[in-house]
């Protein structure tokens, strides 16, 4: 079984982030999205992955995954020059992938429960004993993995009929057959490449993955689903990002191994990593404070990721999301946000009194 892992595309949803980096490397408690995507598929036994990337995050994505070995992964890296569909996706891994069944993993996505349980069923239901005369058209050629949402009209759909097969897939559709979306994690046999080399682009011009998974349901190969455990997000949007952050800060261990003064102290699930210094600060977990940051009279509230090197001063923060080395000097009551790399928001005092911003293209700034 072998990985393909797509973080190229284009990102317009987490603009402006996604103008000078992927937004798979965003962190999610201090971790890139796409770490997580990759320590599941080592934990599954998938150990050959092949990753795709785009001419802009191509080269930030090889830098942070390397070559693998931290993982205990080897890495294949894949250029789409131009994101032309996740079945696109599939037709230039196809050299990569050969013959061998693969799990193709959405690398903004992220899911609570394993891969490996999926995993596992699809290759025990592939490899259970049959009749001789069973044809080979009768092993699943898919497993699509399916969560119950509260508005299907926004995703693609799955009707499924009493035996778990699925029989038909809708792309947002007005009048939904189920409550079941296709979430961003796909198991597939060799026979999807002759699916996406035989599918048309859609009306937005992508090969689109679902066409693909309805041409193996129409050509009458078994495509099998799984209903997910617990929560999925796909996190290329600000608000699901903060939403990911808050229910990955829920499961972490604290530790603290930062430097407190005496007026400083934390409370609850709280990681300080090493070098990251608090003066006069209070951390209320869940919260994640990065190494080398430095808080000084500063309140952290729950919910909050504040990366490496940043410096907080006279600030307060919560439930938000803040990149390595940003400043925040003199501003309260910040909420919900999504801050990048190297940002300042600052408090000068200058006169006139007036705020004063340098926000770049498809920046957002909501203010009190
Ligand atoms: P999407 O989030 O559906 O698409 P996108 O990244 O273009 O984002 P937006 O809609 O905000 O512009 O993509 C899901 C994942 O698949 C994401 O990690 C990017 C990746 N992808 C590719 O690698 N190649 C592609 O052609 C597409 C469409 C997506």
């Amino acid at each position: 079984m072998k990985g393909l892992i797509l973080a190229g595309g284009a990102g317009t949803r987490l603009r402006p982030i996604t103008h000078t980096s992927a937004k798979q490397l965003v962190p999610i408690a201090n971790k890139p999205i796409l770490f997580y995507v990759v320590d599941d598929m080592a934990a599954a036994g998938i150990k050959d992955i092949g990753v795709v990337v785009s001419p802009e995050s191509g080269r930030e994505i090889a830098t942070a995954l390397g070559d693998g070995s931290q993982f205990g992964v080897e890495l294949t890296f894949i250029p789409q020059a131009e994101p032309l569909g996740l079945a696109h996706c599939v037709r230039i891994a196809s050299d990569f992938l050969g013959d061998d069944d693969f799990v193709m993993y959405l690398g903004d996505n992220m899911l609570q429960q394993k891969l490996r349980p999926l995993v596992d069923r699809f290759v025990a239901e592939r490899t259970r004993p049959r009749e001789l005369h069973d044809p080979e058209s009768e092993l699943p050629a898919a497993q699509i993995l399916l969560a119950h949402v509260d508005d299907p009209r926004q995703f693609g759909v799955a009707e499924v009929n009493a035996q778990g097969g699925v029989v038909r897939l809708v792309e947002k559709p007005a009048d939904p057959p189920s409550d079941l979306a296709l979430t961003g994690v796909y198991i597939f046999d060799k026979r999807i490449h002759a699916a996406v080399n035989a599918i048309q682009p859609s009306a937005r011009g992508e090969l689109e993955i679902t066409d693909a998974i309805q041409w193996l349901i129409d050509a009458g190969f078994p495509v099998m689903h799984e209903v997910l455990e617990g929560w999925w997000i796909d996190t290329g949007k600000k608000d699901p990002l903060l939403h990911c952050n808050r229910l990955v800060l829920d499961t972490i261990v604290a530790r603290i191994d930062g430097d407190l003064d005496a007026e400083s102290r934390v409370e609850g699930r709280v990681v300080i990593e090493a070098g990251a210094v608090l003066r006069a600060s209070v951390v209320r977990g869940p919260a994640v404070i990065g190494a080398g940051t430095k808080l000084t009279d500063t309140y952290v509230g729950p919910y909050t990721a504040i990366g490496a090197n940043c410096e907080l001063r006279d600030a307060e923060i919560e439930h938000s999301v803040v990149l390595e080395r940003s400043r925040i000097i003199g501003v309260h009551h910040i909420h919900d946000s999504l801050l990048g790399r190297e940002v300042e928001v600052v408090r000068s005092g200058d006169r006139p009194k007036a705020t004063r911003l340098m926000l770049g293209d498809h920046s957002r700034a909501d203010l009190e």
